[in-house]
């Protein structure tokens, strides 16, 4: 086995593709299984040094999809033998093997458990109420689970049940997740300023959810969206918007496709206003992810960064007024 963690050792999760934005923010890691580093120390111990307000790296990385709490590592004899020993830590689990060479002996314990739903969800349904434990193996003895993680969906992938003929574009599944995963969405009659919106989707998404938008993009929104009673298209940039003009703004959304530095600006604009209750905005990296930046969002007091199951080389930072330090608690 060659690897001891102790009971509360922590693993994360990478998205695909991002392990080495992962490593970098971590750190040095006891080990690397697939896309899944493995740390000796648990959270609370880094936050200990910390202020609330400016949580580092390694509590949140903002490059883990998923966060494996309360590791375990448990040798066992038997396929029936490792399916006892996690039905006693949780009641539901997944099975991560993409780092494994065979996968015959994990996925005969994993037909003896509880598995998550093949279900994609409903946008708005409830979320399972059992939670979701993950395991994998470390050899043919040795089983590795986390009977508490992060993500409420399988290795942080949200599915849902996609509506493919109303969106104007994919990217409305992005608010979809975000609203899922913090259990808040506008509601109807609230302001939603949506910077960079066309074609449209997330416009579709806070439309249906009954709020009122002012839809801001150089470029054309929709024909199907242009012109709904609820919608108010401006064909101009999102960086001249000043926020004087607006009064308060409940949500203020932005997926304009910019240099990050570009973003923060117009974010510190917003902030310095006051007149802004909560932010989501899409960070979107040209080329090599830029730290830095990552660093700055990051240290806004009662914001999170977060890589999405639907963001590609971006991640999502959200940002809510009056959540105190609750949002750091959210997919922790
Ligand atoms: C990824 S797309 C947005 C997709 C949109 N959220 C949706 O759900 O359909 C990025 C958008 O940013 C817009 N954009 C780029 N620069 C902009 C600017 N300075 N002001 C406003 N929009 C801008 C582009 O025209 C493009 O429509």
């Amino acid at each position: 086995m060659g690897f001891a963690v102790p009971r509360d050792g922590v693993g994360y999760l990478a998205p695909e593709g991002f392990l080495p934005e992962l490593l970098r923010e971590l750190g040095p890691v006891e080990r690397v299984l697939g896309r899944l580093a493995l740390c000796s120390a648990p959270p609370a111990q880094h936050m200990d040094d910390h202020p609330a307000t400016a949580f580092p790296a390694t509590v949140f990385p903002a490059w883990a999809q998923n966060i494996w709490h309360d590791l375990r590592v448990i040798p066992f004899t038997s396929i029936a033998q490792a399916a006892t020993a996690l039905k006693g830590l949780g009641p539901r689990w997944a099975l991560y093997d993409e780092h494994l060479p065979r996968r015959g002996r994990a996925r005969l314990i994993q037909q003896r458990l509880r598995g998550p739903s093949s279900r994609p969800l409903v946008f708005g349904d409830p979320l399972p109420k059992l939670p979701l434990g993950s395991w994998t193996l470390l050899d043919d003895s040795t089983l590795l689970a986390s009977p508490r993680c992060s993500s409420p969906f399988v290795h942080g992938e949200a599915l849902f049940a996609e509506d493919k003929t109303g969106p104007p574009s994919r990217a409305y599944l992005k608010l979809w997740e975000v609203f899922t995963l913090l259990d808040q969405r506008p509601d109807p009659g609230q302001l939603c300023l949506d910077l960079g919106s066309s074609p449209g989707g997330w416009t579709w998404v806070l439309h249906k959810l009954g709020a009122l938008v002012i839809s801001v993009d150089k470029a054309p929104l929709d024909p199907r969206l242009a012109g709904l009673p609820g919608i108010i298209f401006r064909p101009e940039s999102a960086f001249a918007q000043a926020p004087q003009a607006f009064g308060p703004v409940d949500w203020l959304f932005s997926d304009v496709v910019c240099y990050p530095e570009r973003l923060l600006a117009l974010v510190r604009r917003w902030l310095e206003a006051g007149t802004v209750r909560n932010m989501v905005c899409t960070i979107k990296f040209q080329g090599e992810t830029d730290f830095q930046v990552v660093d700055q969002f990051r240290s806004i007091p009662h914001s999170r960064l977060l890589h999405l199951a639907h963001n590609k080389h971006e991640l999502t930072w959200i940002w809510r007024k009056n959540s105190g330090d609750r949002i750091q608690d959210l997919f922790s």
